[in-house]
């Protein structure tokens, strides 16, 4: 039976999480496949606010596995934390969820780079990363040389490995501290062996190869839901880059990350704000720094579940979001938070950019050129009805489904879950589109307005 992702395609904080709990009906297990403790889903069930991190919100459903994989870097003592959350509140982990033996490890030395070199050594405009050592472990993997996953801490060089890793980290630390005129403790090699050995005695009962466990599962036909963390404009070749995670965040990571061929996913829902948000340093070409824009952050709530920072808001923004529908291969979006934009006498849509006085609808491979982008808007009237209460979608005022509508027409795709409040219940889905099968038309494509690289220009 096929899989079905769920893809943020902005700048994260897509209110995946609510989407993900309710399909997870639908599955039998959910899959969280890339990033780590950078991630924050918020799920409001019953009443009740849960907020997860690394561990799927599938978790709080009976007979769900959830399911951790390799593209994932995880830290053991956040994982335990968030365990320790939910048996707290009655929710039993059991044999639900399952850690992949091949996920890389976050140490204390990632989390110290991550805050020595966030922009300050280079000399650039700082990332705004969210500290938690994301960027670091992935280095770290990719370098191979100084990493280690899940399955090592069983080990018996575990020791070994890492003492001479502590070595090497404590003297490129204070390479760097030095250079950032900053003062560092040294790592104590022999404290974080017994921290993370008694960390891993916590988890054995859920390490296991989740690759062969996911290939067996799908092809026993079980229902597998991907779940994006981050959104897609953060994704780590196709994003803003250097303003993204280290992590592919947009559909083209679910296979890398789970391993998990493509073959077995038939639906791919791309879920969107309503609106622009993003955290962190970076171009947002419709950031609103002004009234519009407090009006979208205390409507939405919109401060960070991990970080809690402010997040930066503006219009929604066709040009990015209709880009990343095309390289997540998204059949159907969603479009969250529709009632936060409740009372405004008008509302926006940026349908292409202006960059140095000419019009694209491309979206600029290079950050510079998207800083330079100047939204070329289409204004539709607002609403002011609360949209709170509102469970069909032709019980929405005409003025929002016309604001959906266009946004479908832009995108290409059709809007068929819209949420109106953080709630289970405050969510309208229209008509189900079908399995992909081929029949499915790609989008209408726009005219193009090549927009060179600066390689070419
Ligand atoms: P990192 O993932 O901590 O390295 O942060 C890199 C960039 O991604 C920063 O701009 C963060 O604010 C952003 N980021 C990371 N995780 C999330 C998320 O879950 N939601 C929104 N932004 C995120």
């Amino acid at each position: 039976m096929p899989g079905t992702c769920v893809i943020g395609l902005q700048w994260g904080d897509e209110a995946k999480g609510k989407l993900v709990d309710l399909l997870t009906e639908e599955h039998d297990i959910v899959v969280r496949y890339q990033g780590g403790a950078n991630a924050g889903h918020t799920v409001v069930c019953n009443g009740q606010t849960w907020k997860l991190s690394l561990i799927p919100s599938g978790i709080l459903r009976d007979g769900v596995t959830c399911v951790v994989t390799g593209g994932v870097v995880l830290d053991p003592a956040s994982v335990i934390r968030e365990m320790d959350g939910l048996e707290s509140r009655g929710v039993s982990m059991g044999s639900k969820l399952l850690l992949s033996d091949r996920a890389h490890v976050v140490f204390p030395w990632h989390i110290a780079e991550d805050r020595l070199l966030d922009g300050s050594l280079s000399g650039g405009e700082a990332i705004g990363t969210t500290g938690r050592g994301i960027g670091p472990c992935y280095r770290d993997k990719v370098g191979r040389s100084l990493a280690i996953r899940l399955g090592d801490l069983y080990r018996p060089d575990f020791r070994d490995t890492l003492g001479h890793i502590v070595e090497v980290k404590n003297r490129l630390l204070a390479g760097w501290a030095s250079a950032g005129h900053t003062a560092l403790a040294e790592l104590d090699a022999a404290a974080i062996h017994d921290d993370y050995a008694r960390h891993a005695e916590r988890l054995r009962p859920h390490v296991a190869d989740t690759t062969a466990f996911l290939l067996d599962a799908a092809e026993e036909g079980k229902r597998l839901l991907f779940e994006g963390a981050q959104g897609s404009l953060l994704d780590i070749d196709h994003g803003t880059f250097p303003f993204v995670t280290s992590s592919n965040s947009s559909g083209v990571g679910v296979a890398s990350g789970s391993g998990v061929p493509g073959r077995w996913v038939d639906r791919v829902i791309g879920v969107l704000k309503a609106y622009s948000t993003r955290v962190g340093g970076g171009p947002l070409p419709t950031e609103q720094s002004n009234a519009t824009g407090e009006y979208l952050r205390e409507r939405g709530r919109e401060y960070g579940t991990v970080t809690r920072r402010p997040r930066r808001c503006g219009w929604f923004d066709a040009v990015a979001a209709r880009y990343t529908a095309r390289l997540s291969g998204v059949d159907e979006l969603s479009v969250m938070l529709l009632d936060v934009l409740s009372g405004l006498d008008e509302v926006r849509i940026c349908s292409a950019y202006e960059i140095d006085g000419r019009r694209v609808t491309q979206f600029p491979s290079h950050a510079d050129d998207l800083k330079r982008a100047v939204p070329v808007y289409e204004t539709l009237p607002g609403w002011g009805e609360d949209l709170s209460a509102v469970r069909g979608y032709d019980n929405l005022p005409r003025a929002a489904r016309n604001y959906l509508d266009r946004i479908g027409e832009l995108l290409g795709r059709p809007v068929s879950i819209v949420s109106v409040g953080p709630d289970r219940e405050q969510t309208i889905l229209r008509d189900r589109v079908g399995p992909r099968d081929g029949s499915a038309a790609p989008p209408k494509p726009w005219p193009r307005h090549p927009h060179p690289s600066p390689a070419n220009a």
